[in-house]
């Protein structure tokens, strides 16, 4: 190993333990960006970060899906059937839906999402339909979903008590994660499904779900555990199940330990911040 790779891996390493002791800034000394470009170093990273490209906005290449208005936040007062049947007025155009690329990918079924639409305690936003979901037309019914289902009952609630849904409603080839194109097209039907169920709070399972709801760029590992908001609702980031799961597949039971303990960590921020005790059985979804 070169003299530099030692001291990448080194500088790695302490960034990573100042990141599990909760470190998220690092000041500079005075000088530090003249003695960068002294040492002729690579061009310095700007101090303003880059503009983020407008939100929502319609991806070129692919045509923008119609979109219903929002409906007011005031849906929040929307009686029980005329929620259930703006839900069902989303699914239908879901079913329909031909603005992206996925619609002809051999989808079986659209996964629209599914649960309780009655300001339900918690919202699970995950990335898009498996195999076995794009079978059923429900979201998080494979092995994921398994992982998911241990997951709602350690907070002491079941599937139906919360709603369950995903960025994209169709299936991508092979489970490929979608593209960004994908993504802009179909989260309109997600903000429309938000806007009337009016969760108490969102969990966010994974990058794709941060991505498209957060509209930012920063991984999962960053995000998990701590509190952002969308549309005045709290939201907790947190792995993706299928993340968990690999860790079981790969027989590594000391990282799977490791992150489930994450995942419940987050899980039971979302228990406080509901007012909800901790189930006493609720274990880390083992
Ligand atoms: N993974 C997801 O993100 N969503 C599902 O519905 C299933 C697996």
């Amino acid at each position: 190993m070169s003299d530099w790779t030692d001291i990448i891996d080194d500088v790695s390493a302490h960034v990573t333990l100042l990141k599990e002791l909760g470190v998220r800034t690092v000041e500079l000394p005075p000088g530090f960006f003249a003695a960068w470009d002294k040492a002729g170093a690579q061009p310095r990273p700007p101090t303003v970060p880059a503009p983020m490209p407008p939100p929502h906005a319609p991806p070129k290449a692919v045509a923008p899906v119609a979109v219903q208005p929002l409906p007011p936040m005031s849906a929040q007062e929307l009686a029980p059937e005329a929620r259930r049947e703006a839900l069902d007025k989303i699914a239908e155009r879901v079913k329909v839906c031909t603005g992206c690329p996925l619609h002809a990918a051999g989808r079986t079924n659209v996964v629209p999402g599914q649960g309780n639409a009655e300001s339900p305690d918690v919202m699970f936003i995950g990335e898009a339909p498996g195999e076995e979901e794009d079978r059923q037309g429900l979201a998080f019914v494979g092995a994921a979903g398994q992982f998911l289902t241990k997951m709602i009952a350690a907070m002491g609630y079941t599937r139906e008590q919360v709603f369950i849904a995903n960025i994209c409603k169709c299936r991508p080839p092979r489970n490929r994660t979608p593209d960004a194109a994908e993504m802009q097209n179909c989260l309109p039907f997600l903000r429309e499904q938000i806007s009337v169920i009016r969760p108490k709070a969102i969990v966010l399972l994974g990058s794709t779900a941060i991505k498209g709801i957060l509209n930012n760029q920063t991984g999962v590992t960053r995000m998990q555990g701590v509190w952002t908001v969308y549309e005045g609702i709290p939201v907790m980031p947190t792995y993706h199940p299928s993340y968990v799961i690999r860790f079981e597949n790969a027989g590594d039971a000391v990282g799977m330990r490791k992150v489930k303990l994450e995942v419940w960590n987050a899980l039971k921020l979302v228990l406080a911040r509901l007012g909800r005790p901790v189930p006493q059985t609720g274990k880390k979804s083992e």
